[in-house]
């Protein structure tokens, strides 16, 4: 039997609670399958550990998580440790050390998912964003001078490599060839005179090597109103670490909540271990009462099994949030329904064992 070791860090406030389900939903499909085991090693990171030992992870923790096939992981963040620091310390780490340059994040309205927006459905609402995960905005380059002064001044720069740029761009046709789908570029080039006319250049220079695929070019703010607008002409999307961030949030909304986003951070190579978490944070307003939506981590559960070569898994997943979504009876309140995160887990297992 194969033995997939699999690095946990469920992390603060509702994470422990969503990743839970998904463990136990990876478990299952496992245990069904009869070929392949799960092994789960918790790492207790992230807040309280700070709170604990002033640090969000143990020093060697990178050397650690190293070995492990893939790492699943909850939400980091709470209050009383600064934002900057949860997120650079623990996630932005891992993403930089482990050189995962593609974030893979699913725009698709499941059936029965909510949408507020009026007139689309499931077939219109089927994007997969590819964020640069790795460098541009979220470089962490810059200076503070004269901190509290009067002549203070702030840097914060981008940093946008050939290569960087060359492969995230690259990665996005190679899904879109796959996949049989059109690729849309969404940047800035306009006001960003360096990084986003480099960006531009880069993806008509990549795009050369793919004549089959056809191709678009957005600018970010006109692509947020025709993602509201007219959401059915984004398929695959590659666009830069800020901006993917914040499309994909306005991707979020209009797909079905918080509560039903995943992404994966993906180190294509397979040198050192991909990550697979919800998108969402810790959520300390509703953290330890079992009101969280576990679906989300479920759903990055799904993309571990693709990225583990077990797609038909992954589909079986979300075959189940879709039925579990259709049916309605058990629901998290953030999607209308009074069922407990641990009651969605089961649900969801239980329909995997009959789809299965
Ligand atoms: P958040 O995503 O934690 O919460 C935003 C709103 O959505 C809240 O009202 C929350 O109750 C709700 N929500 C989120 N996930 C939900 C779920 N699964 N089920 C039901 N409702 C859900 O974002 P917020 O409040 O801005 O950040 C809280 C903390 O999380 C901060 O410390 C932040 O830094 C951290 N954070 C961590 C992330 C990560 O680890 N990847 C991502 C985003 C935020
Ligand atoms: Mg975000």
């Amino acid at each position: 039997m194969k033995t997939h070791k699999i690095a946990v860090i469920p992390g603060d406030g509702i994470g422990p609670e969503v990743i839970n389900e998904g463990v136990k939903v990876l478990n299952k499909i496992a245990s069904l399958d009869h070929t392949f085991q799960f092994e789960f090693t918790s790492f207790p990171w992230g807040c309280e550990y700070y709170a604990r030992y002033g640090k969000m992870m143990d020093d060697d923790g990178i050397e650690r998580l190293k070995e492990f096939e893939a790492i699943y992981l909850g939400a980091v963040g709470f209050p009383g440790v600064p934002d900057h620091i949860s997120l650079w310390d623990l996630l932005l780490k891992i993403r930089k050390s482990f050189d995962q340059y593609v974030n893979i994040r699913p725009i698709t309205l499941l059936k029965g998912a909510p949408c507020p927006l009026v007139n689309f459905n499931s077939e219109d609402i089927n994007m997969l964003f590819i964020r640069e995960n790795t460098e541009g905005e979220y470089a962490g380059a810059g200076d503070w001078l004269y901190r509290g002064k009067e002549n203070e001044v702030v840097l914060q720069n981008s940093v946008f490599s050939r290569k960087g740029t060359e492969r995230i761009i690259r990665y996005a046709f190679e899904v879109a060839l796959k996949q049989g789908k059109t690729l849309t570029s969404i940047s800035k080039g306009n006001a960003l005179n360096y990084s986003m006319v480099f960006w531009d250049q880069l993806f008509e220079e990549v795009g050369k090597e793919y004549p089959s695929v056809k191709t678009y070019s957005y600018l970010v703010d006109a692509a947020a109103m025709l993602m509201i607008k007219d959401p059915k002409r984004f398929e695959v999307v590659v666009t830069s670490n800020l901006f993917g961030d914040i499309l994909t949030d306005l991707g979020a909304a209009i797909a079905g909540g918080l509560g039903l986003a995943a992404g994966a951070n993906i180190n294509p190579e397979r040198v050192y271990p991909s990550m697979f978490e919800p998108i969402h944070g810790s959520a300390p307003d509703i953290a330890g009462k079992q009101l969280s939506n576990p679906l989300a981590a479920i759903w990055s559960a799904s993309q571990l099994l693709d990225h583990l070569g077990y797609e038909q898994y992954g589909k079986v997943i979300l075959t189940a949030i879709e039925q579990l979504l259709i049916e309605k009876n058990v629901l998290t309140p953030d999607l209308g329904g009074s069922s407990s995160t641990s009651e969605v887990g089961d649900c969801i297992v239980e329909l995997i064992a009959s789809n299965m």
